[in-house]
Order: structure tokens, then C-alpha cells, then sequence
């Protein structure tokens, strides 16, 4: 008998024809003379039925989770009252098997025990990913990175991608990863910007989506070795433009994943609170910031004492200060010893930088970005007060040689939004094969 080759989240199409799909065993269960499998192929999940003959013949069958068949029946609407992924299962009338997984002791039933123990989790991870809370978090991760690329481009910038193998560091020395480059050394990028802003006079505003490394020796619900980190670089702008540009991208992304449907329901599944932001971003300087946690009795856990200008908001106060006020925060004007040297100072207030970190609840910082100093002079100045060797920085330093220009450009990381929008409690959640210290397998 004919039928159509039909990939799951396709089957609406067809119902009350035959057809056939192939996947693996998600859910089994036997009853009164029939047998339900809940098939899975990645583009959803099927309700599929056995009865009569190939209900008896199951019971001699080896048939186990996560077990591959092809299935060829035909596609019912689901009675009123009656419930399966799709409104509708497939009633079969045949089946064969690809391979069969391991039954008893020797099967991995850790798929959907998601409390088990993290690490053998993650050393079991081509298997985990197969389960309910890991798939939806990387559907909405690709739905996520179409959506940035779709805002980027209707923004006006233009996707590039940077070399990841450098000899030059963005973010200080003590996080790079060191490469033997054919004998010279080099490191793994911690951050795409400087090429970023190369890129600028030639194609105008851009932006990538690289993978950034850091020898994190921390270890934190929001660090990895290994992230996503899409930067995006703009020229000809003020320091409020640039804020508002974060802005304006933050609210993009969200509300474009928030219209469509699927995304919506996996989002709302993982996230039940979750409601794209719409308003302006509360704006807040580093000096607010330090007056906030002093008034809320926070004290500076690296000092021990109140905190005072100058001193670094840690992560785990960053937290309170972002869970307590519960929606994004634009914290902006750093002071210039705790921020990177190629930032441009607020003409105003030189002790600061026209720098912002975006912070958003349940994760803080997921931004982070800055006007960059314009002028060569004043950058071989940061160069030397940072004693840093400008060698490596040539092509970065002679730029500004060919039309200097005021720019600006920001860094956000993947997973930690992802972790935002997602409800995860760690970063790790939202990276496939996650890289941390400690962990660089499978
Ligand atoms: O604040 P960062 O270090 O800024 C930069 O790298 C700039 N050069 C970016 C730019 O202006 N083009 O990193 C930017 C963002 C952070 O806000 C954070 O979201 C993420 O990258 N990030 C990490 N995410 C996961 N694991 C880590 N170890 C991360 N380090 C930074
Ligand atoms: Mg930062």
C-alpha cells in the first residue's frame, strides 16, 4: 500500500492517509491488548498504536526506549476527551526495527531523571540532550540565534567572522588559553572586538556570532571556557545611542521569539513567568549601583567593609542587587582601573568610562560593552598605563591612523540570555557540550 515519508511535526498534513516515520522510542507502555509508543525524531513527537496482530507480536519483540523503528499507518485525529503531542496518533499496521537500545541494568535511564548527578549527566550528555528540558532549551537556542540574526540585519549591521586563533588579548591576561601556533605563541580569542572595529570603515556596522574562550578557574552558575558570544560594533554613534542599541536588540530577539508560536509554548513550558521586556531598560551609574547596595546593607565580600568607588561588584552581589529589582538594568560609567584598557573616558567625569553591562534577573551581567577610545595617542597612553606591549595590537593601533571615528560596540553571551529566557539555573544548561574547568569531554 502507498504511503507518504513524513518527518513528525509534519503529520497534520496528513491525516487519514498512510504514512510512514522513523525515530526513537521516547515512552512505551503496554495496555489491554494494545501497546502505545511515543516515537521521537526531533522535529516532535507521535503517539503511535499497536493492536491486534503487531500488539501480540510486540510482546515477543525486544522493543525498548530509545530503540529506532520505522512505523507505516494511518494518521487519526485524536477522539474528543482523548490527548497526544499533535491531536492526532497513528494507528500502525507495520514495523521494523533499525537497533535496538540496551534493556535492564545496561540501559542509560538517566534521560529523564533530571535529577540525577550533574556530572554523570554531562558525561552522558548524547543522551540527556535526547530528553524533554534539554531539547526545548536548544530549539529555542536556534530559534534565538535566527532572531538575532534577523534583528542585527534589520539593524543595519552586517555579519562577519573573526579568526578564533589570535596573538592578541581583549580581556586580560589571566583568562587566555595559550596555543602552540607551529611554534609561536598564540592564544583562543576571549572576544572578536578588536577585528570588529578594523571592520567598521570597510563594511559598516557589524556584528558575529563566535565562540569566545576563558580560563575561568571559577567555578559559577554563569562561567564557561567555551561560549556563543555575539558582538556587534557601530560607528558614528553617542554612548546613549549604544545603549539604546542593546536595548533595542534585547527587545527584538525576545519579542520576535515570543511570536512564534512553537517558541512561544517551549519558552512558556521552561519559563512559565517568562514576558518579553518592552519598555526602556531602567538606567542606573555604578556610583547608584554602590549607593543601592550600601542602603540595602550589602557588604563588599573581597573587603569586608561598605562598599567604596573603585571597587568591583561581584557577581554574587551583582545578583542580589538585579533579582531584587527584577527587570534589566543598564548599569553604566565604571570607573576606569576596574574596566578594559581600550575604553573611552566619560568627558564629564574622567575617572569613569562611557561603559555599560547589561543586567538581567535570576543571571546579571549578559552584557557587557563600551565607546572605545578613538585617538591613537591616547590609546598607546592606556597601552602604557596597563604595560601592556602594543606589538601584537599594530593592525589595531594603525587603524586609527587611516580616519579615526567615534564607535562603540558591545559583547553578549549566549548562553547566559538563553539561561535568562530559559529559567536555567546555570549556563551550563544552555551550551551543548558544555566547557568548564574540570570539563573539556565528551
Ligand atoms: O564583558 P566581556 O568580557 O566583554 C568583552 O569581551 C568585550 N570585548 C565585548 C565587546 O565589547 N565586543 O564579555 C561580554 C559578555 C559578558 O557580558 C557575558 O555575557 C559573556 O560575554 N561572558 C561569558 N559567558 C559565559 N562564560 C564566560 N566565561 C563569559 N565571559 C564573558
Ligand atoms: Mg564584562
Amino acid at each position: 500500500k502507498p504511503f507518504v515519508k513524513s518527518k513528525i511535526q509534519d503529520l497534520a498534513k496528513y491525516r487519514d492517509q498512510r504514512v510512514s516515520v522513523s525515530g526513537w522510542i521516547h515512552r512505551l507502555r503496554a495496555q489491554k491488548g494494545l501497546v502505545f509508543i511515543v516515537l521521537r525524531d526531533g522535529t516532535g513527537l507521535v503517539q503511535i498504536v499497536l493492536q491486534g496482530d503487531l500488539a501480540n507480536a510486540y510482546q515477543t519483540s525486544e522493543l525498548t526506549l530509545e530503540s529506532t523503528i520505522e512505523v507505516k499507518g494511518e494518521i487519526k485525529k485524536l477522539p474528543d476527551g482523548k490527548t497526544a503531542p499533535g491531536g492526532h496518533e497513528l494507528i500502525a499496521d507495520f514495523y521494523r526495527v533499525y537497533g535496538l537500545a540496551p534493556s535492564g541494568e545496561e540501559a542509560f535511564s538517566n534521560r529523564v531523571q533530571e535529577d540525577a548527578d550533574p556530572s554523570l549527566l554531562l558525561d552522558r550528555r548524547h543522551l540527556t540532550l535526547r530528553g524533554d528540558t534539554l531539547s526545548a532549551v536548544f530549539k529555542v537556542r536556534a530559534a534565538l540565534l535566527t532572531a538575532f540574526r534577523k534583528t542585527l540585519t534589520d539593524l543595519g549591521t552586517i555579519e562577519v567572522t573573526p579568526p578564533c586563533m589570535v596573538q592578541s588579548m581583549v580581556e586580560g591576561g589571566s583568562t587566555l588559553f595559550n596555543l602552540d601556533y607551529y611554534g609561536e605563541p598564540a592564544y583562543l580569542t576571549q572576544s572578536s572586538q578588536l577585528y570588529l572595529e578594523t571592520v567598521v570603515p570597510a563594511l559598516g556596522n557589524c556584528f558575529c556570532i563566535q565562540e569566545s574562550f576563558r580560563a575561568e578557574r571559577s567555578h559559577t552558575r554563569r562561567h564557561l571556557s567555551e561560549y556563543t558570544h555575539l558582538e556587534v560594533e557601530v560607528g558614528f554613534v553617542t554612548f546613549e545611542d549604544l545603549l539604546q542599541h542593546v536595548e533595542k536588540v534585547i527587545i527584538g530577539v525576545t519579542n520576535d521569539l515570543m511570536s512564534q508560536p512553537d517558541i512561544k509554548e517551549l519558552i512558556l513550558q521552561l519559563n512559565p513567568k517568562f514576558k518579553a521586556p518592552n519598555q526602556k531598560f531602567r538606567r542606573m551609574r555604578y556610583t547608584d549601583a554602590l549607593e543601592w547596595l550600601n542602603d540595602h546593607g550589602i557588604i563588599n565580600s573581597d573587603t569586608g567593609e561598605k562598599f567604596k568607588f573603585g571597587d568591583d561588584i561581584s557577581e554574587a552581589e551583582e545578583r542580589r542587587m538585579t533579582d531584587e529589582i527584577n527587570e534589566p538594568i543598564l548599569l553604566t560609567h565604571f570607573p576606569v582601573e576596574i574596566k578594559s584598557f581600550y575604553m573611552e573616558k566619560d568627558s564629564e567625569d574622567t575617572r569613569v568610562t562611557e561603559s555599560v553591562d547589561c543586567l538581567l534577573p535570576n543571571v546579571g551581567e549578559v552584557v557587557g560593552g563600551s565607546m572605545r577610545i578613538m585617538h591613537y595617542d591616547e590609546l598607546m597612553a592606556a597601552f602604557k598605563r596597563e604595560k601592556m606591549d602594543p606589538t601584537p595590537y599594530e593592525f589595531f593601533l594603525d587603524m586609527r591612523k587611516y580616519g579615526a571615528y567615534p564607535h562603540g560596540g558591545y559583547g553578549l553571551g549566549v548562553e547566559r540570555i538563553l539561561a535568562w529566557i530559559c529559567d536555567r539555573f546555570t549556563v551550563r544548561e544552555c551550551s551543548l557540550y558544555p566547557r568548564f574547568a574540570g570539563r573539556c569531554k565528551p
